[in-house]
């Protein structure tokens, strides 16, 4: 199921707080960052804290521009983005003042919560999503029933935490704050628990006045049909390296990438790559790993086409390549037409062989975006 482009933003101390244990919040933030900040708002669909941040600070979470607001409008977008915040409990102060400004609310909570909410008076849509608040079904129900397709989280801790964890999270935008706090009690931006191993990829830094934005990117693809953030990244890796292609009328272009369990990138390759007239991508980027690397046991190739199930330019196809290399794991944006080979279906023959096949639909029309010329 598509889920929206969960981006975690986040200011933090250099001892890794988000605030103190003070009754006002702690700013971290400098102003010229605020304004960076309402300038992500302006840009996103929707806006979520825990119940938490609303319980401790309050917060409006406007845009604040009168001409970001303008330009929403005129977009043909609301004004404001939908807030949204989550509880279990449903204890939330009615008359706090995220409920009393801004555009639409939406409290995602459980049955019982939704119980207490309404006893309570809570000026939103409160929408029960059964005995526990299950994050996964929370996005789509965002995506699927509130259309929201970018979602900015704004804390707290407790829920950074569990959407880093549960690899929901495409991008965190993290602040560093030039200040301590140091106090064991105040709230940290990320807790204990099961991360997944390796490294983030850091895809910007910026100096605004004194603290420094930092962006990283999750990179360790899912499991089996576990689809986390980082394989869209990888899919979408793969799509744009299939606009290298060199054009070519008797077969497509197509981007692919190997990319080991700890989010590390093996090879990248794509079609007629190097000079080849008749090499696939994936041939092309299994080509560059040692067959005998014991990473490919656990990597998942990433396609922006279904690897081939059958050719004509070489004997063995795409995938068997992938099987013959121990890769168990293929994630694709779209299924082989009929244009060169009837009936192919690379899918069914690595999934006969044990293998995990993905299909992100939601990236099928960037994978065709270098074929057009091969329709009709
Ligand atoms: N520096 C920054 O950028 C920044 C930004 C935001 C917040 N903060 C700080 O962060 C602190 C608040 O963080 P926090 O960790 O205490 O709170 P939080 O993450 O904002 O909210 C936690 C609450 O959200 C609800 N929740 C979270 N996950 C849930 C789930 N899976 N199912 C159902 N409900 C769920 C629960 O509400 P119920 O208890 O109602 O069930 C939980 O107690 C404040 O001090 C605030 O100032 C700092």
């Amino acid at each position: 199921m598509p889920l929206p482009y969960v981006l975690l933003s986040a200011a933090v101390s250099l001892d890794g707080y988000l605030d103190d244990t003070g009754p006002e919040r702690l700013l971290l933030s400098s102003p010229a960052d605020f304004d960076r900040v309402d300038d992500v708002r302006a840009s996103v669909d929707a806006i979520l804290v825990g119940a938490g941040t609303i319980r401790a600070d309050d917060p409006r979470l406007l845009v604040s521009s009168a001409a970001r607001r303008a330009a929403r409008t005129a977009a043909g977008k609301a004004e404001y983005p939908l807030k949204v915040t989550v509880s279990a409990t449903g204890e939330l102060d009615p008359g706090a003042r995220f409920w009393h400004t801004g555009g639409e609310k939406v409290l995602l909570t459980t049955d019982e919560g939704a119980r207490r909410a309404r006893a309570l008076g809570v000026a939103a849509d409160v929408v029960p999503l059964g005995a526990v608040l299950d994050w996964r079904a929370a996005l789509e129900y965002l995506h699927d029933r509130r259309g929201v397709r970018r979602l900015m989280v704004e804390g707290g801790g407790t829920v950074h935490t569990q959407l880093l964890q549960q690899e929901l999270a495409d991008e965190l935008q993290l602040v560093l704050a030039p200040l301590l706090v140091g106090d064991p009690d105040a709230p940290r931006l990320f807790g204990p628990g099961a991360y997944r191993r390796g490294r983030l990829r850091l895809v910007e830094t910026r100096r605004i006045e004194d603290v420094v934005l930092t962006r990283y990117l999750p990179t360790a693809p899912g499991t089996g049909d576990r689809v986390t953030a980082a394989d869209r990244h990888w899919l979408a890796l793969a799509c744009e390296l299939a606009e290298l292609c060199p054009p070519s009328r008797t077969a497509f272009s197509v981007g692919a990438v190997v990319v080991a369990a700890d989010g590390s990138e093996l090879a990248r390759g794509y079609s007629r790559e190097g000079g080849d007239a008749v090499v696939h991508a994936e041939e092309a980027a299994l080509a560059k790993v040692d067959p005998a690397d014991a990473r490919l046991a656990t990597a998942t190739v990433y396609s922006s086409l279904e690897p081939c199930a059958r050719r004509a330019s070489r004997p063995a196809p795409c995938a068997s390549l992938i099987l013959d290399a121990g890769v168990r794991r293929v994630v694709t944006a779209w299924r082989e037409p009929d244009t060169f080979v009837p009936g192919a279906d690379g899918s069914g023959v690595l999934a006969a062989q044990g293998a995990a096949v993905v299909v992100l639909p939601e990236y099928e029309e960037r994978a065709k975006a270098p074929n057009r010329h091969l329709e009709g």
